[in-house]
């Protein structure tokens, strides 16, 4: 059992903090928000993950888990700090450390002689050095050490993902260090990497590129599809029982979102080019990825016979994925601007994105369920995969709809030849 501080308490700082103490450990996990620490601290999660309530309550009822306001209370009595606050984009795409930096700052001058802080967060090469540098400039112990132990969940999974990774990485120039990181991790079964900071924080990027590379891969399949008339489920059938490619992010869509993917492929760009090197493959990443969501846009344009103005379209999903709450970067949202843009009056259904997600936006009116999205309309976009969408009783969705009664399923979630048998105009993606 080990002294665990959490600096952070978000997507990655809260499922972290609970995982650690359900294997275990004392945690105590610091944020600066304080109605965040108030409502932890009552065992209410602030973000929607599966999971996450239950084992909130655990570590809180164990007296293991604790949250409180501020860094250095978390840091004083830890032998681990873990580093989770936000690396967001700066306008050239690099990571901007600023928050990391505070943070270590604020641990400095309380941190006792053995600890290890660890970078959790994404961030870039050089990271653990520049990390190691603040500490010492801010007055902490010389035989603190940092490692680099980078995050692989999945928002919407992140239990089970942090409980059941499919690697651990540990970078640390320091051996001994290294394997004290790696036993905190030693009741989860997965194979355990300990390398280099360097390549660790490497992995963890190329791991985002690669699956970004590989959607917008799909997608561009997917649009190959469409001109030759062939059917992307079907070749994506194909292509996936190839164990060397899989079955997994292999969904074509409107494009890839969120906080990460579009975050880490531009920070990795932007590192690639300031040590010399073009990564031109990642570079068409990013163009089809952005294409991607203007297809959608042109797909519901097309719809609505050549022009949205004035029109009334329904939209189910606002989040950037399903089972998430999180917005941020969502190819929805970018769609419902530009339709919002364009003149169009929508009517949006999503069932957690927060209800004043879209009140900066004229021309859009929340509604409570997926048919109240539909009623009235001649055409509704499917742009986030919600399970319950695919159960809804579309001869209800028809009754409230106006001609040409069309879907753009931006997710080739819905069943189009039953769509098409009751009279709807369906149009996936690469279908
Ligand atoms: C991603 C990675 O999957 C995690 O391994 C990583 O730890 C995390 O970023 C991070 O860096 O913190 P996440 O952003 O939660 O996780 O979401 P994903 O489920 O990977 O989806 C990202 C985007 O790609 C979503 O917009 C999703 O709709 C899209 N996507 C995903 C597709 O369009 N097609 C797919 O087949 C899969």
């Amino acid at each position: 059992m080990s002294e665990i501080a959490v600096i952070g308490a978000g997507y990655v700082g809260i499922p972290t903090a609970v995982c650690f103490a359900h294997l275990g450990h004392r945690v105590v996990c610091a944020d600066v928000d304080e109605d965040r620490v108030r409502l932890l601290t009552k065992g209410e999660a602030p973000i929607l993950e599966e999971g996450l309530t239950a084992l909130l309550a655990e570590g809180l009822e164990s007296g293991r888990l604790r949250f409180v306001v501020g860094a250095a209370d978390a840091a004083r009595d830890a032998e681990f700090v873990f580093l989770c606050v936000p690396t967001p984009q700066h306008e050239s795409g690099a990571a901007d450390l600023s928050f990391v930096e505070q943070a270590a700052r604020e641990i400095a001058p309380v941190l006792r002689p053995r600890a290890v802080v660890v970078n959790k967060s994404t961030m870039p090469v050089g990271s653990t050095d520049v990390v190691a540098r603040v500490l010492r400039a801010a007055g902490a112990p010389a035989e603190v050490t940092v490692a680099s132990n980078p995050e692989f969940l999945r928002q919407g999974h992140a239990i089970a993902d942090t409980l059941a990774p499919h690697r651990v990485v540990v970078g640390c120039d320091d051996t001994e260090v290294a394997v004290r990181v790696s036993e905190l991790y030693r009741d989860v079964k997965a194979p355990i990497l300990v390398t280099d900071p360097a390549s660790a924080e490497v992995v963890k990027y190329a791991s985002n590129a690669f699956l970004a590379t590989k959607i917008s891969f799909v997608n561009s399949i997917a649009n190959l599809c469409e001109v030759v008339n062939a059917d992307m489920r079907e070749v994506v059938l194909g292509m996936g029982y190839d164990p060397r490619i899989g079955f997994e992010t292999l969904h074509p869509g409107p494009g890839y979102g969120g906080s990460c993917f579009p975050k880490d492929v531009a920070a990795l760009l932007d590192m690639a080019t300031s040590y010399g090197y073009e990564f031109d493959l990642l570079r068409s990443v990013v163009a089809v990825n952005e294409r991607q969501r203007d297809r959608v846009v042109e797909k519901v344009r097309a719809a609505c016979g050549g022009s949205v103005a004035g029109r009334s379209i329904g939209i189910w999903g606002l989040t950037f994925k399903a089972n998430t709450d999180d917005l941020r970067e969502s190819p929805a949202v970018y769609v419902v601007e530009a339709l919002v843009a364009e003149g169009a009056e929508l009517r949006v259904y999503d069932p957690v994105a927060a209800a004043d997600a879209t009140d900066h936006l004229a021309g859009v009116e929340r509604v409570a369920d997926p048919y109240e999205a539909a009623t009235g309309t001649s055409v509704v976009a499917l742009l986030t995969e919600w399970e319950e969408l695919k159960a809804l009783d579309f001869r209800e969705v028809r009754a409230s709809m106006q001609t040409p009664l069309a879907i753009v399923d931006a997710r080739n979630l819905l069943d189009a030849s039953a769509l098409r048998l009751l009279g709807f105009a369906y149009q996936g993606i690469g279908r």
